[in-house]
């Protein structure tokens, strides 16, 4: 069984200064556990200092975008190689925040993805439907057609190297409510059968909107869910460890299962 993927996206919150404050916490908090992938994505500027802080851990660190190109007259973008010679692993692509604010389409969402694994990153890709479409009943469809014009132009190898987000846009933010299990269920299925006609990989595919220490092990829980990405509760390194904590008391029985089996050993007691 795959571990679960948590992700933080921090958005445009956060000095250097108090990037390393966070690791200096959330360092010794998480040090010791095998039990899941951690990725924290804080922004440009921070990257340097997220890498240095993340040293000798397992602790993952990923950019909130990247450019489409190697390099070129692209003011603002920065760049795969660029990324790497930070130390960056992951990088989000296609937030919904950079579709409804920066123009981020389907099309460039492919664009930036094919970049990234390009010059070794691992995309975080992100869909989701706006409330109207849930509304109207039109999820499903929104999300086939956000896979169809986007990241459906992947190799059946690329497909091996990402994770999606699902990231309905009304659950998102402080004026977002989180989405019930029930809808993620059939959300997450809906993704599932599309990356079905293109792969056999076991795509990662994780829930991110209004994710709180109450509600992560319940959507942790959905067969589908394999993992979280977290905004705003993912801030401070006491709101993410509570998070991961609920996640991985969720998910251990089957992972020590799992451990058994494939290893003959008893696991050694988690951190948590
Ligand atoms: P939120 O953000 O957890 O604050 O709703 C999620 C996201 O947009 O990544």
């Amino acid at each position: 069984m795959r571990k679960p993927v948590m992700s933080g996206n921090w958005k445009m919150y956060k000095t250097p200064a108090e990037t390393t404050a966070f690791f200096e916490k959330f360092r010794p908090l998480v040090e010791k556990s095998e039990h899941c992938e951690i990725v924290i994505c804080p922004p440009f500027t921070n990257l340097a200092a997220a890498v240095e802080a993340a040293k000798g851990t397992r602790i993952s660190v990923g950019s909130q975008n990247v450019a489409w190109a190697k390099d070129g007259a692209f003011t603002g973008e920065i760049s795969g190689p660029m990324l790497k010679a930070v130390g960056v692993a992951h990088a989000i692509v296609g937030h919904s925040e950079r579709r409804q604010y920066f123009g981020e389409t389907d099309e460039t969402v492919l664009k930036r993805t094919q970049a990234a694994l390009e010059f070794g990153l691992t995309p975080i890709v992100c869909v989701g439907e706006r409330l109207e479409e849930r509304e109207s009943g039109a999820t499903e469809a929104v999300l086939t057609k956000q896979f169809q014009k986007g990241i459906a132009g992947l190799t059946p190898e690329q497909f091996a190297k990402i994770v999606i987000a699902y990231e309905p846009v009304w659950a998102i933010g402080e004026r977002g409510a989180p989405a019930q299990p029930e809808h993620v269920r059939v959300a997450h299925a809906a993704i599932r059968r599309a990356l079905q006609e293109r792969t056999t990989h076991p795509v990662p595919i994780l829930y991110g909107g209004s994710v709180n220490v109450d509600n992560a092990a319940p959507l942790a829980m959905e067969r589908e869910v394999d993992g979280l990405f977290v905004g705003r509760a993912a801030w401070t390194a006491p709101g993410l460890v509570d998070i991961v904590r609920e996640v991985i008391a969720t998910r251990r029985p089957l992972e020590h299962l799992a451990i058994d089996l494939n290893r003959g050993g008893i696991p050694e007691a988690a951190d948590f």
